[in-house]
């Protein structure tokens, strides 16, 4: 109904090609090799705390590289460029002010040119030149991004020129990583309270995998999970890692919105943080309850409350290999390891840290996982 201001992206381009069925089957290999870094990061901590809010950073950090500007080696394995990961968590602090001020489409348009974004302009321009020169053979993000490359498109595409490329490709990075790492992070925050679903989805676990721990756990068979699938909505519910949503303009003639006329050009912000958590769509909707995903429907009112993808024509391309990242290491997680609350977790410094800088960062998580096999 409205118009979206990101639309520096032509979504066709994304959507039919960089996120296709096909296109993910490509990656899931990708996914599955940074899923048994993870692991091993976790495994190596042999029952001592492990900052998942920051292990989790760069596990997505490393996905949306190498899927993206085909960096393999990365911040998992202590040869990834950290300077350009710290440099976008600086500009996320700019992004909320800014962002709230301006359009954020305005924001994302400027990036590359934006005073004090520098470092992060030069690093990601030298990831994303190097990327370049490797070409379309290599089947990632980032060739079908090339492929809207105004040099090499075909007339039927809308092609990118100048920085746009590489700015579309910074968008990627910012938008597919601290918001995956959120969800991981919070869905394991939540089991680590509640024993009652830690078991319940290791139960699931054992089920579809009988030869755990040597199955390999599979994209195919954790997207039918329902329990899984219950976790990760509900941590989605009641944690969406972009919590104030984005913004649109009203049209030209304006429209009605429950029962409010707004002019046109009038800008609109739908809030999921809000909005998923109110009463009249959810109920119990403080709880953490993913039975409401399964057994329990009742206790969803209205099922299209839940946005935190955004819903519409704008919605997030990246949402299929999100969910893929995010089942694919829960599953492998809870599968060998129960997990708990470090001692060292700070309940008080846990929520005052929590920060919306139009992606959700969440404060210092300690976990503790003891293995289920030694
Ligand atoms: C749990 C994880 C994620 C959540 C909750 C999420 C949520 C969102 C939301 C709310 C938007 C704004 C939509 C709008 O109103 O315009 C968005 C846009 C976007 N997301 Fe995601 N996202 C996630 C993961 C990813 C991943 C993994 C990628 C890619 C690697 C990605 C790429 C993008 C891009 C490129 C846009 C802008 C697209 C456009 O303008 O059409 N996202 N996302």
């Amino acid at each position: 109904m409205c118009d979206n201001q990101t639309d520096n992206l032509d979504p066709t381009v994304f959507r039919d090609k960089g996120f296709t069925s096909a296109a993910l089957e490509d990656y899931a290999p990708r996914v599955q090799y940074h899923v048994h870094r993870l692991m091993e990061v976790i495994k190596s901590s042999k029952g001592k705390e492990v900052r998942i809010d920051l292990r989790t950073d760069e596990f997505a950090h490393d996905v949306v590289s190498d899927l993206g500007f085909g960096v393999e080696k990365g911040l998992q394995e202590g040869y990834g460029n950290r300077e350009y990961f710290e440099s976008i968590n600086g500009l996320l602090a700019l992004i909320q002010p800014i962002g709230s001020l301006r359009m954020l489409g305005e924001f994302f348009s400027v990036l590359p040119l934006l005073k004090g974004s520098n470092r992060l302009n030069s690093t990601g321009e030298a990831l994303f030149e190097a990327r370049r020169s490797v070409g379309l053979s290599r089947k990632d993000i980032f060739s079908h991004l090339m492929s809207a490359d105004h040099r090499t498109a075909p007339p039927h595409l809308v092609a990118f020129h100048g920085n746009e490329l590489s700015s579309n490709a910074q968008v990627l990075l910012i938008a597919g990583t601290i918001t995956t790492s959120t969800t991981i992070s919070m869905a394991l925050y939540e089991l680590s309270r509640n024993k009652g679903l830690q078991t319940r989805l290791y139960q699931e676990l054992l089920e579809a995998f009988p030869n755990s721990p040597y199955d390999e756990i599979t994209v195919d068979v954790v997207k039918g999970l329902p329990y899984l699938n219950a976790v990760i909505n509900e941590t989605l519910r009641l944690h969406p890692p972009a919590p104030n949503g984005t913004q649109y303009i009203v049209p030209d003639d304006g429209r009605t919105i429950d029962g409010t006329w707004l002019p046109g050009g009038t800008v609109v912000r739908t809030c999921p943080f809000a909005i998923q958590r109110d009463e009249r769509y959810f109920a119990q909707a403080e709880v953490f309850f993913p039975e409401r995903w399964t057994t329990r429907p009742e206790l969803i009112k209205n099922r299209n409350a839940f946005i935190p993808f955004a819903t519409g024509p704008y919605i997030c391309v990246g949402r299929n290999l999100a969910l893929q990242e995010i089942r694919l290491a829960l599953a492998n997680i809870i599968r060998v390891n129960r997990v708990s609350l470090g001692l060292s977790f700070n309940n008080k410094v846990f929520w005052d840290e929590w920060k919306d800088r139009f992606v959700l960062r969440i404060g210092p998580l300690p976990l503790v996982f003891t293995s289920r096999i030694d």
